[in-house]
């Protein structure tokens, strides 16, 4: 199928890629220029293992990928994927603004088009969104009825970052809300060969099911994380008590690793989300509310570790290794490492931070008195205390820490391990 792609962020470009590699013909839109010329030149503007590879090779090699900022570029293609950012304003609500911006342009392109194309929304939209706000919209800019000449569906992305290509090439399930059948009929064209489950279902429900997912997922981590500060006070090891549960089929053994909390671009923003719609509709939900408070609670226990360990922070050194929200990536969006280093810094701590790939991220966003380490042994080196926030594999060697204070915020460590050489400590374990 030719397909183009609106958005050149990670959901775009892994999209993009994966469709070229199974075949279609893929246009990449994106109002960034410097995106569209990196992206010409077979460059990532985002880092995942492997991803580069592919992409120089389809559009270098195989010439099934290109990328453009010129919106007329839909007209060549038969369905565009909506893949750009849904951001949160400042009460934690969908910011829609990059949606509306480039449904307006879909609209008015498509407003020369003669025959059928269908758009298909893959960014996370609050339910209701195709409905109230998509619909009419493309409606009023391409003067052409939705359903008829213009097909809708909403197809949401599982991808995990750090693993983007491998899940979206081998997702665990595909969901098609579709407005009108032809529109769900052509994603089904796209997504049967993936080998995966296939729910069928209207727009707004496709919609919910990307919030429930991610909201569950938030949740249980944590429930871990409190079943975790439970333990910690009775002397329980909760990763053993995680091992035991994840037995119960019922239960799974994913998403039960206790620790410094859920970053990302993804889970923080989406729980926000559906807790302010929710509330908008009337529904205080006080689950979810509870899921995000634990987790920022969890940020903070860090500092007080520190604190009880250290006494006064002002002009200690502490090292903070790992600033990703989680490893094999380079994105510190929502990451825990970033509110606590603040915290330290407030405190009058003299901090040197480590990451494998996020450093260039991080020194947009930390204080400037941050020092940035290049190798780990040089970055705890006469530190009185290292946190390890980001399990990265570098960091798993117990031996690193002799002597030193340690306070493990991801069980990167072995507990037993640690112990016989250092002053070992774990957020909630
Ligand atoms: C998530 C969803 O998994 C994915 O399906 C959705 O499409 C986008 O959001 P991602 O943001 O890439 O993916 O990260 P994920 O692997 O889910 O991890 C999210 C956060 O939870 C990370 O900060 C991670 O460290 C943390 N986490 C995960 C835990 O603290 N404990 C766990 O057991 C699992």
């Amino acid at each position: 199928m030719r397909i183009s792609i609106i958005g050149a962020g990670y959901v775009g470009l892994t999209t993009a890629i994966g469709f070229a590699s199974k075949g279609h013909r893929v246009i990449i839109i994106d109002t960034d220029n410097d995106k569209v010329n990196l992206i010409r030149r077979g460059k990532s503007p985002v880092w995942e293992e492997g991803l580069e590879v592919k992409l120089l090779d389809f559009v270098s090699n195989q010439g099934n990928l290109e990328a453009t900022s010129d919106y007329q570029k839909i007209l060549d293609t038969e369905m565009s994927l909506i893949c750009v950012g849904t951001p949160s304003n400042s009460d934690g609500s969908i910011n829609l603004s990059n949606i509306e911006d480039s449904v307006k342009k879909i609209g008015k392109v498509l407003s020369k088009k003669t025959d059928y194309h269908v758009v298909v929304m893959r960014s996370t939209i609050i339910p209701g969104t195709t409905k109230h706000l998509i619909i009419p919209l493309l409606e009023e800019h391409s003067g052409k009825k939705v359903g008829e000449a213009i097909g809708i569906a909403v197809n949401p992305e599982f991808m995990q970052e750090g693993k983007a290509l491998q899940t979206f090439l081998k997702p665990d399930r595909v969901i098609i809300g579709e407005y009108d059948q032809r529109a769900g009929n052509m994603v089904l064209e796209i997504s049967q060969d993936f080998g995966a489950p296939i729910v069928r279902t209207d727009v707004t429900t496709a919609e919910m099911v990307k919030y429930a997912s991610n909201a569950f997922l938030a949740t249980k981590i944590s429930f871990i994380n409190e079943m975790g500060n439970i333990c910690q006070r009775l002397g329980i090891d909760v990763y053993t008590v995680a091992r035991g549960i994840s037995y119960d089929y019922r239960i799974g053994e994913r998403f039960l690793n206790a620790g410094v909390g859920f970053g990302g671009s993804c889970l923080p923003k989406d729980v926000r989300a559906l807790i302010a719609s929710s509330k908008k509709h009337g529904y205080q939900p006080q689950l979810l509310e509870s899921v995000l408070a634990i987790n920022e609670a969890q940020a903070k226990k860090i500092v007080e570790i520190a604190e009880r360990k250290l006494g006064s922070l002002l002009n200690k050194k502490i090292t903070v290794l790992g600033l990703a929200f989680k490893p094999n990536t380079d994105d510190i969006r929502n990451a825990p490492a970033i509110p606590v280093v603040n915290m330290l810094v407030e405190k009058g701590a003299l901090i040197t931070v480590h990451d494998p790939k996020a450093i260039s991220n991080a020194r947009q966003v930390l204080p400037e008195n941050v020092s940035f380490g290049n190798r780990v042994p040089e970055a705890i080196n006469g530190s009185d205390c290292v946190l390890i926030l980001t399990e990265w594999d570098e960091y798993r060697d117990e031996g690193l820490y002799q002597g030193k204070t340690v306070i493990d915020g991801r069980r990167a460590l072995d507990p037993q391990k640690a112990r016989e050489l250092c002053d070992y400590h774990g957020i909630c374990w």
